[in-house]
């Protein structure tokens, strides 16, 4: 007999409920498709197989999250969930002041609020959808400074997340430091295919934010996927644990921005947090939550919601966890990789990223190649996923045409702890069988655009 050369891993839990999915036929995925104007995000969720739209709120959580919803002090005011929220980041991120919100953009309109004159640039590593937008609607430009490797789909910089000083430089000799109220670096860049930023760009950037009088708000959405990369890749931090790293790395900002929904293991949540040194900002924001999302000791959510959350954040950093999270990404990369599709690499924390604009090269940017492929894919097998490209990108604001981004992406994003790996098999083998078939696949032209964050409602139609 043949010795088995490789030892496996497994998930590091076992399974206590399931929900059951539905299949469906193709036939009813093609009205379905028509129905929903080729936009994944206009599809039912009853019509889905397995579900890659996001990683955001789609999480499951563990007996110990559900055991503390039960804990749920639905007080009004003071709940007791809130000061176990409140003493969870003081611990595991560091911040002295946290105001609640219901998710992450919460958090970004009121920072942005506090933060930005009308004429003021906001740099940032990448833009993202919702915190460009609130940064543009409280008056101010984002500008991307993000390394050029970032917009590379094939570059193996192992921190394609990491700010270009240069960049940064160039600006304030542009505009001048008093026009930048602060700088947004983003863990795991989401738009860069969840690209991590290192402890070591960190630290310079918050020296040279130091010295020109910028703050640096980080965006920590997905910050301790980032952490995980920066054990595995950064020799400095081999031996630091996971709540290790994400301190140090909070320790380099003045506050953060937050949506739950994603490393914290919850449905919902988030909020704003901000260093010591803040209290004018942080006594800002207590005001204004109250205007927008509820009682600055609830902020938008019930009391559960808030102690799963507390909860999730001590899952969250658990080495087990967070391995086994990053495991599975890069396991349906490899997978991918092996039988030849165009992916972005390095494989990012939390989703494979198709380059649609190599797996199409025939659809012009204009014909939306990435939701095109997002719409074939479901069409063949019921899988959802997520363009991350012209489509996602809006329009200018000054010239009112698109915005061209340079990466046209499809992205396959994995919910943590709900599918397994016959899931992540069966996902590789239908984009397998759709690249076999490319050659035939036509371009979308759209029929309806929303005005703000176009891509979760624009309609689309088939290009004869
Ligand atoms: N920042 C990043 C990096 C995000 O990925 C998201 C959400 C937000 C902020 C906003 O947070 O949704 O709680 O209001 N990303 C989701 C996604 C929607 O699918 O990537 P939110």
């Amino acid at each position: 007999m043949e010795k088995l050369k490789k030892r496996s891993w497994a998930e590091p839990f076992k399974i206590k409920t399931v929900e059951l999915l539905k299949m469906t036929t193709r036939e009813e995925r093609v009205r379905a498709l028509k129905e929903s104007g080729y936009n994944t995000f206009l599809l039912k969720s009853e019509d889905v197989y397995i579900d890659l739209l996001t990683d955001s709120g789609t999480n499951a959580m563990s007996d110990y999250q559900w055991a503390g919803m039960m804990l749920g002090d639905e007080a009004y005011a003071g709940s007791k969930n809130f000061y176990n929220l409140e003493a969870r980041v003081q611990q595991f991120y560091g911040y002295k002041y946290l105001v609640p919100t219901h998710q992450g953009r919460a958090a970004e309109h009121m920072i942005s609020k506090i933060l930005i004159k009308p004429g003021d640039f906001i740099p940032g590593n990448m833009y993202f959808t919702t915190t460009r937008l609130h940064q543009e609607l409280a008056g101010g430009t984002f500008v991307d400074v993000i390394i050029d490797e970032a917009h590379d789909p094939t570059s193996l910089h192992p921190f394609k997340g990491n700010v270009d000083l240069q960049k940064m430089e160039d600006l304030v000799k542009k505009v001048g430091a008093n026009k930048i109220p602060y700088i947004s670096v983003a863990g795991t860049v989401n738009m860069a295919g969840g690209q991590p930023v290192s402890m070591e760009n960190l630290r310079q950037v918050r020296a040279f934010c130091k010295k020109h009088g910028i703050r640096l708000i980080l965006d920590a959405t997905r910050l301790i996927e980032n952490a995980y990369f920066i054990k595995t890749r950064e020799k400095e931090f081999e031996a630091k644990s996971i709540a290790e790293i994400l301190r140090e790395m909070c320790s380099y900002s003045d506050g953060c921005t937050m949506s739950g929904k994603k490393d914290l293991l919850v449905n919902i949540g988030g909020f704003l947090a901000l260093a010591e040194h803040e209290r004018e900002v942080f006594e800002e924001a207590r005001n204004m939550v109250v205007v927008y999302e509820g009682l600055h000791t609830y902020g938008g959510l019930a009391g559960r919601d808030m102690e799963a959350m507390a909860r999730g954040i001590e899952e969250a950093v658990n080495l087990d966890h967070i391995r086994a999270r990053i495991g599975q990404i890069e396991y349906v990369g490899e997978k991918l990789q092996s039988i030849g599709i165009p992916i972005v690499l390095p494989v990012g924390g939390h989703a494979i990223f198709l380059d649609a604009k190599r797996f199409l090269p025939h659809v012009k940017q204009v014909e939306f190649p990435a939701q095109t492929l997002a719409a074939e894919l479901y069409l063949d097998s019921g899988i959802r996923s997520m363009e991350r490209g012209i489509v996602s990108a809006g329009r200018n604001k000054e010239t009112g045409d698109h915005n061209y981004p340079k990466l046209e992406l499809v992205r396959l994003t994995f919910p943590r702890r709900v599918y397994t790996q016959a899931h992540c098999d069966v996902t590789a083998e239908a984009v397998e069988a759709i690249y076999e078939k490319r050659d035939n696949i036509k371009g979308l032209k759209m029929i309806y655009e929303p005005k703000y964050l176009r891509f979760f409602q624009a309609r689309f139609e088939k290009l004869a």
